[in-house]
């Protein structure tokens, strides 16, 4: 049998409509909690080879997704490109070092995919103990959103120091970028080179630009990746995801196979515009979780929209934190049986 979630990528018929959780693997999850409580850190967890395979395949086991997606974090390949990198509570991640002029850029190291060779070993451990039938998705940030980080040090709600440099060095940025775009092209590569069945950039912060900038300062990039991927790899999909961009979608193509639909962003809307050109993944409301009846409301509005078109049943976001397991796993039932054909 095949797999499913890579059938569906590639727009061919499947018995159902795969599905899957962004950000499946993590705090709602009691036995995540319990490995948490033992380690102590999320990085830590992240940089163990055994401990961020065990996390992946947690929410495979537990929920049956379609997909089990990669545990680490998309700070991690800046990281190791030279800006260490601590979580605080109720903060989020935080860069004490930062990225302001071009000394900066030139010091970060471009062996970081290389040194990440953790995350290779967790990908090779993953899919020994992955059931035949699932995918497993390798990612990473994509540079734009990757560069928020480097340049603000932390998130941030207005993005005023980047947005500075969109505005005022221009070229310092596509530096930066550039840069960005090489190690995570060579990440992503690798990942797949370990076993990774198919690869998504996620864009949390796109949707700070505006439409040109977007373009610009963005997608170009995020394209890029996916070009040089595909030229190498035809046979691995590729999703793009770009958080907050839904009126820019008309302006967005290349070389890739699916197009991730936040919540904002009607999946009517996006159908019309990317027809059956691409498969859309998305995109319900995350915080519907915490309600089955909402759950429910969504998940047949959704599929009655997407049926007989290319489609990968996920939330518009990540999973909150304290949502009922049992409710992930009615809206996974859900999704699978509702489209069974
Ligand atoms: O989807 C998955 O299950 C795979 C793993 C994954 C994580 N982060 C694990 C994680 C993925 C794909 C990410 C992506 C990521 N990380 C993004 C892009 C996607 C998005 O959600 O928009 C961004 C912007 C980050 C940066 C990041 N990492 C933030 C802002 C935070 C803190 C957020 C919070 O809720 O506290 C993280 C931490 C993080 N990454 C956790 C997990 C499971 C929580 C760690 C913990 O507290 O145990």
């Amino acid at each position: 049998m095949g797999k499913i979630f890579i059938d569906a990528c590639f727009g061919k018929e499947t018995p159902y409509t795969p599905v899957w959780m962004m950000r499946q693997a993590g705090r709602y999850l009691p036995e995540y909690m319990e490995i948490r409580k033992k380690v102590g850190n999320f990085l830590d967890m992240t940089k163990n080879p055994e401990i961020a395979a065990e996390i992946t395949l947690q929410p495979v086991r537990r929920l049956d997704v379609d997909a089990a997606i990669l545990f680490s974090d998309i700070l991690n390949l800046p990281m190791e490109m030279g800006l260490p990198l601590r979580f605080e509570k109720g903060v989020g991640p935080i860069f004490d070092k930062t990225i302001s002029n071009e000394n900066d850029i030139v010091s970060l190291d471009e062996n970081a995919y290389e040194k990440i060779s953790y995350v290779y070993e967790a990908i090779k451990l993953i899919k020994k103990d992955l059931p035949k039938e699932k995918a497993l998705i390798g990612f990473s940030g994509s540079p734009w959103t990757v560069s928020t980080y480097m340049v603000e040090g932390r998130g941030s709600k207005q993005y005023a120091k980047i947005k500075k440099m969109v505005y005022t060095q221009p070229k310092l940025l596509h530096k930066l970028l550039e840069k960005v775009t090489n190690q995570t092209t060579k990440y992503l590569l690798k990942q797949i080179e370990s076993g990774a069945d198919a690869v998504m950039v996620f864009d949390s912060w796109g949707g700070a630009l505006e439409r040109d900038k977007f373009f610009e300062f963005s997608w170009n990039y995020m394209r890029e990746i996916a070009r040089s991927i595909k030229q190498k790899h035809s046979d691995v999909p590729v999703i793009l995801f770009s958080k907050g961009v839904g009126l820019y979608m008309d302006g967005m193509d290349g070389e890739f196979d699916v197009v991730g639909v936040d919540w904002n962003t009607p999946m009517e809307y996006a159908l019309n515009i990317f027809k059956d050109n691409y498969t859309l993944q998305g995109n319900m409301e995350p915080t519907r979780l915490y309600s089955k009846d909402a759950t429910k409301e969504a998940v047949i509005q959704i599929a009655e929209t997407m049926k007989g078109h290319r489609h990968i049943f996920n939330l518009g976001h990540g999973i909150l934190p304290d949502v009922p397991v049992e409710n992930a796993k009615y809206f996974v039932d859900l999704c699978k049986e509702i489209t069974r054909r």
